[in-house]
């Protein structure tokens, strides 16, 4: 029987951070495309973060785990899956320092295990994006030029050398078997639904709870930040207008040595919770650095902009407080995801 369908896309890690706001703009902005949301639902995958979706006539959620070949096979076939946006992953990377395993086993088995059910049962000639960081490209000194598509990959973490690992074999599918593939490498993300173990759902959780904020080092590391709807956007434009074999870097030139992005946030939720002006500044606790911390990313992103038009579309002080607003308004969902696991993994990282 055909399909209804006009696309069957296979969405991985939809339940994450992410990958939930690329299902919901792929379920809403499209009607026509059915979207099956695989995720594993692992700490980090949570289906609270698409409620307002879940019950869409054009999406459905199979729970999967991308390591296993047989489930990948079979779900291509029983969903004639034309189409793969790839984002399941372990992401964290001070996780990947204290286990690079499960960073080996899900970001590059997994993937391959994909890539490999995608070639087998492929149908046309639709697209296999990847989803991927400008970690790969390694670490910029402060007066570096930004990570261009043309630079070198130099991974430091096993969280970045997994996911380097990534790319290259989806390049191998589509160098060796003619796979169509795409992929795009973007800069820190920021926004709702992130899992606070990162740097800004964390700080912003302990600046509510008056509890220490553990900056690494001296904070003078510079991440370059982008609000997550708008690397959506960039994913839903490179998915349906991108260039097959081609790479795509994804950023906001929106570059912040960290002590200051701190105290942006720190301003920001004070303000918002009436408390006095820099109040929670006393919560600054510098703590030892993270092992191998790559001191700048900062990535040049002019290539989407000047082939596929594409700009974020939100100011930086914009997006911190539509996001800290967003969290101080959800202190349930906080709640949930930081019981259980959570509470041991706080305790291992950071003591009491
Ligand atoms: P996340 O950790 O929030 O979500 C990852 C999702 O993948 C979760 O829902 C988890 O359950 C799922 N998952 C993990 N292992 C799985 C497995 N074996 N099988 C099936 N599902 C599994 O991650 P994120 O921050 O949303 O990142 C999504 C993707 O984007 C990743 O590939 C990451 O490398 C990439 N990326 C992230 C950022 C960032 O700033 N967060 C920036 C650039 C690229
Ligand atoms: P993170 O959000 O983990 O993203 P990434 O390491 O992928 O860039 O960290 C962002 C920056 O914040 C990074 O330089 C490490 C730093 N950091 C801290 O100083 N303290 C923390 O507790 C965390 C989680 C991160």
């Amino acid at each position: 029987m055909e399909s209804p369908f006009k696309k069957n896309i296979l969405i991985t890690g939809g339940a994450g951070f992410i990958g939930s706001h690329v299902v919901r703009l792929m379920v809403n902005n499209y009607p026509g495309y059915r979207i099956v949301n695989l995720d594993k639902l692992t700490y980090a995958g949570n289906l609270a973060n698409l409620r307002d979706v879940q019950d869409k006539p054009n999406y459905l959620f199979v729970k999967a785990d991308i390591c296993d070949f047989n489930a990948m096979l079979r779900v291509f076939e029983e969903y004639r899956i034309d189409s793969v946006i790839h984002l399941a992953a372990e992401s964290h990377v001070d996780r990947s320092i204290t286990d690079p395993f499960s960073f080996a086993q899900t970001n590059v088995m997994g993937t391959l295990n994909l890539l490999e059910a995608a070639r087998r049962s492929w149908r046309g000639s639709n697209l296999f994006y990847h989803v991927s960081t400008d970690e790969v490209y390694g670490a910029l000194e402060f007066n570096d030029a930004l990570f261009t598509e043309e630079t070198r990959y130099d991974p430091h973490s096993p969280y970045s050398a997994s996911k380097a690992a990534s790319d290259h074999f989806v390049r191998a599918y589509h160098d060796t078997y003619g796979l169509p593939v795409v992929i795009s490498n973007c800069s820190n993300n920021y926004g709702p639904y992130q899992f606070p173990e990162k740097l800004i759902p964390l700080f912003i959780n302990n600046i509510r709870n008056n509890k220490p904020l553990p900056v690494y080092g001296k904070g003078e590391n510079v991440r370059d930040w982008l609000y997550v709807e708008d690397h959506a956007r960039a994913i839903d434009l490179i998915f349906h207008r991108g260039k097959t074999g081609d790479t795509y870097n994804i950023g906001g030139f929106n570059e912040w040595k960290n002590i200051d992005l701190i105290k942006v946030m720190i301003k920001t939720v004070d303000r918002l919770l009436g408390r006095k002006e820099g109040e929670s500044e006393k919560l600054i606790t510098y703590v030892t650095d993270r092992a191998g911390h790559d001191l700048r990313y900062a990535i040049d992103s002019a290539k989407l902009k000047d082939e596929l038009g594409w700009e974020p579309s939100l100011q930086f002080e914009e997006g911190i407080e539509k996001t800290v607003r967003w969290y101080l308004d959800h202190q349930d969902w906080l709640d949930n995801v930081t019981s259980g696991d959570y509470q041991q993994y706080y305790k291992k990282m950071y003591g009491d």
